[in-house]
């Protein structure tokens, strides 16, 4: 990283107080992009410069759940290759979830009708301020990361009956609210199969309050003029349970699987599940979470929608499920909150993962 100069901070902070993200750089015309966007190799992580796998035969399982409430033979099928996919890849899609296609294409529409709006009207929206559940902003840690994302993000906390609906952006509105309803249904239906896949009462994780939060993280990628030297968002695991993804049909994202980089292709009506930090610990690292990434690029602005299924509440501790360990099983965890993550994960790419430097000592190295 190069030093924090003067100079780096106040174009820091001049990109903040235009209040209008990446996309307004993109609008005011430059065709190269400023410094603060320009990634250097410090800032790269270890795994950034492995191959990219080009088999279009290998990706993230994909798992139809059609009839699975009606069929107890294909239920138990879909559970054993959840169990599959999380042990293996951290990653799966699944079709036939119960969102239908046409609300997932009009939520996407929605959030491109939010950022590509007059900025005056985005502009209400902008704060870095942690405690606000509704902002805009670019960038959260513009100040403190070695690397900027060129990306914009509407963030979300969503409650289940989302009880200020006038707080939304309008026009995104409505839509996010039968996005929302729709997605606390299917996240039900997902943890009670992850559950299943544990080999626990399908409860078991709603239980333990994993479904009890879930933010919206609108993420809107404009294009870029030298997709090269940025990244849309680095090689990061998310912190939570469980996140759920849907995008447009640019493409752009990565995941990392056996020591290669494969794409996850966009596939109309689908739903991209991964793993988080919390799920890889609760569970022992039975299930793992996984290392993704998104590559900026020349040809239009990109969208997607993640629901992320965490527990916020910076009381609330978690260690590896009791029923999963055994003596040859043994905790390689302590008990923490979401809040321990947050803080071991650290600015410089090259270190452990967050997940590593929390493994209790006598089964790290
Ligand atoms: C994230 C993320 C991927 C995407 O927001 O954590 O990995 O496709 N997003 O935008
Ligand atoms: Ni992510």
């Amino acid at each position: 990283m190069g030093s924090i100069t003067c100079d780096r901070v106040s174009e820091l902070k001049a990109f903040d107080d235009t209040k209008a993200g990446v996309k307004g750089l993109v609008d005011a015309g430059i065709t190269t992009i400023p410094q603060i966007f320009i990634q250097d190799h410090h800032t790269k992580h270890k795994f950034d410069d492995k191959p990219i796998c080009r088999d279009p035969k290998i990706s993230i399982p994909m798992i139809d759940l059609q009839r699975i409430h009606k069929d107890s033979s294909l239920r138990s099928q879909v559970i054993d290759q959840i169990r599959s996919a999380c042990e293996e890849w951290g990653f799966f899609q699944v079709i036939n979830h119960g969102i239908p296609t046409s609300i997932l294409d009009q939520a996407i529409d929605g959030i491109r009708r939010f950022f590509e709006q007059d900025v005056e009207v985005k502009q209400k929206y902008y704060s870095r301020d942690y405690s606000k559940k509704i902002k805009y902003c670019s960038n959260l840690n513009l100040y403190s990361a070695p690397t900027l994302f060129w990306k914009d993000t509407l963030s979300c906390v969503m409650d289940r009956h989302f009880s200020n609906p006038e707080d939304l952006p309008e026009a995104c509105r409505e839509i996010m609210i039968t996005y929302n309803n729709l997605m606390w249904k299917t996240g039900g239906t997902l943890f009670e199969l992850l559950s299943k896949a544990l080999g626990l009462d399908p409860n078991y994780l709603k239980d333990i309050g994993c479904v009890e939060e879930m933010t919206i993280g609108n993420s809107y990628y404009p294009e870029c003029p030298q997709p090269e030297l940025s990244i849309g968002i680095a090689t990061h695991s998310d912190p939570g349970f469980v996140t759920v993804l849907i995008q447009d049909q640019i493409g752009g994202l990565q995941v990392f699987h056996e020591d290669q980089w494969f794409d996850i292709a966009p596939v109309p009506g689908a739903l991209v599940v991964n793993l988080g930090y919390m799920m890889q610990l609760i569970t022992n690292d039975k299930f793992k979470s996984a290392y993704h990434r998104v590559f900026s690029n020349k040809e239009g602005s990109r969208i997607s929608i993640e629901s992320f299924f965490m527990n916020n509440s910076c009381s609330r501790r978690y260690g590896p499920i009791k029923e999963l360990l055994s003596e040859v099983n043994p905790p390689l965890y302590p008990e923490i909150t979401l809040k321990d993550i947050y803080n071991n994960q650290s600015l410089k790419n090259n270190e452990l993962s967050a997940l590593d430097k929390l493994k209790l000592a006598s089964h790290s190295g």
